[in-house]
């Protein structure tokens, strides 16, 4: 399968590792393109595909073009791809807010994946949300299924509003936990720790309760509970997170995150 990257970031990247290492894509038939020299010659040089500065040389003859540049950059590509794609070519995008309907309009096709992928795709551990335009056919949806599937979970919605929800719990939601977890390290330095020791410490907690989570099948309050007797060290703390309005404050950075997605992607 002949695949085009448009775009040679931090997610093109995540995704090419991925769909490299399980198989999906060859080196041989993959192509890069970016307006970046120096990010698409490191993309090309780590992962061994061919370079291009041109999109539209890029696309030629690829049955799946991956569309990864910020939403502020699709005028831009759509400018040199306007009806240069041809019948049969899908394009997956995964441009935060974006909707199939703009990317229609900009690209002059309507074979079109829209997904919200997360960076731990780079180690199969991703979580995608994804749908396509009515117009695509089930072996072409089949086709999207195995690709983001390779990144790890991927769950097909048909309404396209979930997408926009989905970048900002799991799109978005890897930086919160990395920022939770930046605190908690600092926390545990401050309290007495070497950095190293507090790493290690909150991320062997962090994989022991996600790990704990999914095997209990409890729900997380409960399994909450289960740590925090009354009138114990974790009660304390819980008292303490209750008090400072960490569950408003998560809440609110969500809504946050949802609404700036909408408006990023003028749909
Ligand atoms: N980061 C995440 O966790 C995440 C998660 C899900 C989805 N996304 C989505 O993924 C997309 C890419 O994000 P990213 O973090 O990988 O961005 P990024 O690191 O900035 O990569 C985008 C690349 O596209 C290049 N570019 C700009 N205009 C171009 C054009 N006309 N043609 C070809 N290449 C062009 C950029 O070059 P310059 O640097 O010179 O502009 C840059 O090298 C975004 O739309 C974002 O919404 C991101």
């Amino acid at each position: 399968m002949k695949t085009a990257f448009i775009g040679a970031g931090n997610m093109a990247r995540a995704i090419l590792k991925a769909l490299l290492d399980k198989g999906i894509i060859s080196p041989g038939d993959t192509a890069i393109s970016d307006v970046n020299a120096v990010s698409l010659e490191a993309t090309g040089r780590e992962f061994d595909i061919r370079t291009t500065t041109s999109n539209l040389e890029c696309v030629k003859g690829a049955d799946t073009i991956i569309l990864a540049v910020k939403p502020q950059n699709l005028d831009n590509v759509g400018a040199e791809l306007k009806g240069k794609i041809a019948p049969g070519q899908m394009v997956m995008s995964i441009l935060a807010g974006t909707c199939i309907s703009r990317l229609t309009e900009c690209l002059g096709t309507a074979e079109i994946v829209r997904a919200m992928p997360n960076t731990p795709a780079q180690i199969g551990c991703g979580m995608t949300v994804w749908t396509a335009s009515s117009t695509l056919d089930a072996s072409r949806k089949q086709a999207a299924q195995v690709m983001l599937s390779a990144m790890g979970k991927a769950i097909y919605v048909e309404n396209e509003t979930y997408i926009d929800m989905a970048t900002a719990i799991s799109g978005s939601g890897p930086a919160y936990f990395f920022l939770f977890m930046e605190s908690l390290v600092e926390a545990g330095f401050e309290l007495g720790f070497d950095k190293e020791t507090a790493r290690t410490l909150v991320l062997q907690t962090a994989l022991g309760s996600v790990e704990y989570a999914l095997q209990s099948g409890a729900t997380l309050a409960d399994l909450r509970l289960q740590v925090t007797s009354p009138g114990g060290t974790t009660a304390q703390a819980v008292k303490v997170f209750e008090t400072e309005g960490f569950k408003e404050t998560v809440k609110k950075a969500a809504a946050s995150a949802y609404h700036r997605a909408r408006e990023m992607g003028g749909c």
